[in-house]
């Protein structure tokens, strides 16, 4: 089958690349390995920053403190411009935001913002616009390959010519070509399985790494502040943007709800070392915000831990809930492989540094999305189709007979289980060397184990087991990744925190780490000093405190 863009992963990102490249003349797909509506950008509920016009420049300056000293000004600058056309484009494809009688969207105030500017829809606003999206795309005539797992990209000659996949209804391998390929299919959450509000698997990560690509900045994994404790079940930031705060067993407020998430996470785990419990507390809201701002999270609250927020508060913990590090990316969206492009979660936009604000992943999802529509269609414009690699297929068709037919020696939901409990182990909120070692040895002593994992059961239609194995072939690459760029970053700095190194250290790691495979079996991490890029980065380091 021939597209001329696919585009792999059905969240923000992808879902208005691929209505971009539609529109600018395109034939094209959207690969998703589940169902379209099932993505992180349907997680982050809280809301999607967008500054009033007269306050973007707050908006510029409080997303270049939040990275803590790694930002790209100009990029920075571009997108928290773009906010406000893109709340414009999302009204007009139907999604209804919370707003004031003029009908002007109502802004509420979020962690590490000077002023109120997240747009939101309740506290579902992410599941809200996605549903739109989706809905814009099958209009336009957007093919939705639902149910196809994304396995790796084709080349010819060294030019990209298309992808292949895993049909799930019967396990046969496909191969689709294209002329332009957008990478948007969410970052690397899922690593953290038990530990995170996201099971995104790093699938695109692990495909770029076996494509030759370098990664930038792995070891950056923002926690979300408010899970309910035991279950990381995210209570969103709403919930504090609208009032609510963290407390402890006391009722005292130790910290304020509003910080950043980095400075939040390790507030309250600090806190509980020091012998206390620690809650989220709703209960000086009104009924009405409760019932008209947060509804999903009284319904979250209640359904999995039986506490009704209005009465009392709710026992928290951090849990991993996006990934700041991904695919070396241009401004453009643009990769080192010409003709892919890569956008949202899964794409090192640059825009975040060390440490994201909460409502501005939706807007970046959103921002690179566009252009990388846009990007990939222009590109498709000017290419002819290329032929397929059949001996990739053939080989992946092996590799996907051999875990089918198999014999099963290990259990892939245990391991899976384990890789997440030593990664929040040793790869969480706090770090150190010695954490770090052990963890990169169990994350090989898995590797090692996981040519063991075959099907127990050996029916080709949606079989579970083979779709969980290839997903944590590719969850032990990406987590090896994460720990090795962790173990280079010798300093403390946004989300990335080493107990062994607690200070921020500018002369020597004011950059970024770039990883990527030196063979089939080795990673080289090398850290890239940050270079002003522009005009305005040389400003904003001049005039601008981190
Ligand atoms: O808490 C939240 O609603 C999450 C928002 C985000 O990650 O931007």
């Amino acid at each position: 089958m021939l597209y001329d863009v696919i585009v792999v992963g059905s969240g923000i990102s992808g879902l208005f690349a691929a209505l971009y490249a539609k529109r600018n003349g395109q034939n094209v797909a959207i690969v998703t390995k589940g169902q379209p509506l099932r993505s992180n950008s349907a997680v982050a509920s809280g809301g999607i920053n967008a500054a009033h016009l007269e306050s973007i420049q707050s908006h510029i300056q409080d997303t270049i403190k939040g990275s803590d000293g790694l930002y790209d000004a100009q990029t920075i600058a571009q997108m928290c411009q773009e906010a406000p056309s893109i709340i414009e484009e999302l009204i007009q494809l139907g999604v209804v935001f919370d707003s004031d009688p003029q009908g002007e969207p109502i802004r509420r105030p979020f962690g590490g913002g000077s002023v109120a500017r997240t747009c939101y829809i309740g506290d579902h606003t992410g599941s809200a616009i996605t549903q739109k999206l989706l809905a814009a795309c099958k209009e336009e005539g957007i093919h939705i390959l639902s149910n196809h797992f994304f396995m790796n990209m084709t080349f010819f000659k060294g030019a990209l010519s298309g992808v292949t996949l895993l049909r799930r209804s019967d396990s046969e391998v496909l191969a689709l070509a294209c002329k332009a390929l957008v990478l948007a299919g969410g970052g690397y959450g899922g690593i953290y399985r038990g530990f995170t509000t996201n099971d995104a698997n790093g699938d695109v990560l692990a495909a770029a790494l076996k494509a030759g690509m370098t990664l930038v900045n792995m070891e950056f994994v923002q926690f979300h502040p408010t899970t309910i404790k035991h279950k990381a079940i995210l209570l969103s930031e709403a919930g504090r943007g609208e009032g609510a705060r963290i407390v402890d067993e006391t009722g005292n407020a130790f910290v304020d709800a509003l910080a950043t998430r980095d400075v939040l996470t390790r507030a309250i785990l600090t806190h509980e070392a020091q012998g206390h419990n620690v809650f989220l507390d709703y209960t000086t809201l009104s009924q009405e915000t409760i019932q008209t701002k947060l509804p999903q999270t009284y319904k979250s609250a209640f359904g999995s831990a039986g506490i009704d927020i209005s009465k009392e508060p709710v026992p928290i913990e951090p849990a991993a809930h996006y990934t700041i590090g991904g695919i070396l990316t241009k401004a453009d969206t643009s990769t080192q492989i010409p003709g892919v492009f890569a956008c949202g979660e899964c794409a090192s936009s640059g825009v975040h540094g060390a440490n994201r604000l909460g409502g501005n992943s939706l807007l970046e999802a959103a921002f690179f999305g566009r252009k990388a529509g846009m990007h990939a269609a222009r590109k498709a414009n000017r290419h002819s189709f290329l032929p397929i690699d059949y001996d990739l297929i053939e080989k992946e068709t092996r590799t996907v007979e051999l875990i089918i037919k198999g014999e099963n020696l290990y259990n892939v939901a245990a391991m899976r289980k384990n890789l997440g409990n030593i990664m929040f182990k040793h790869v969480g909120v706090f770090r150190e060397e010695k954490g770090l070692l052990d963890a990169l040895e169990y994350i090989h002593y898995l590797m090692q184990k996981s040519y063991g994992l075959h099907c127990l059961h050996k029916e080709r239609d949606n079989n579970v087991e083979l779709l969980s194995i290839l997903e944590f072939h590719n969850a032990l690459q990406v987590a090896e990744s994460v720990v090795m760029s962790a173990l280079a970053r010798h300093e403390s700095r946004g989300v990335h925190y080493r107990s062994d190194y607690p200070q921020k250290d500018d002369r020597n790691y004011n950059g970024a780490t770039h990883i990527w495979l030196l063979n089939q079996t080795h990673m080289k991490v090398r850290f890239e000093r940050m270079r002003s890029k522009n005009l305005l980065d040389a400003l904003y380091k001049l005039f601008l405190k981190d």
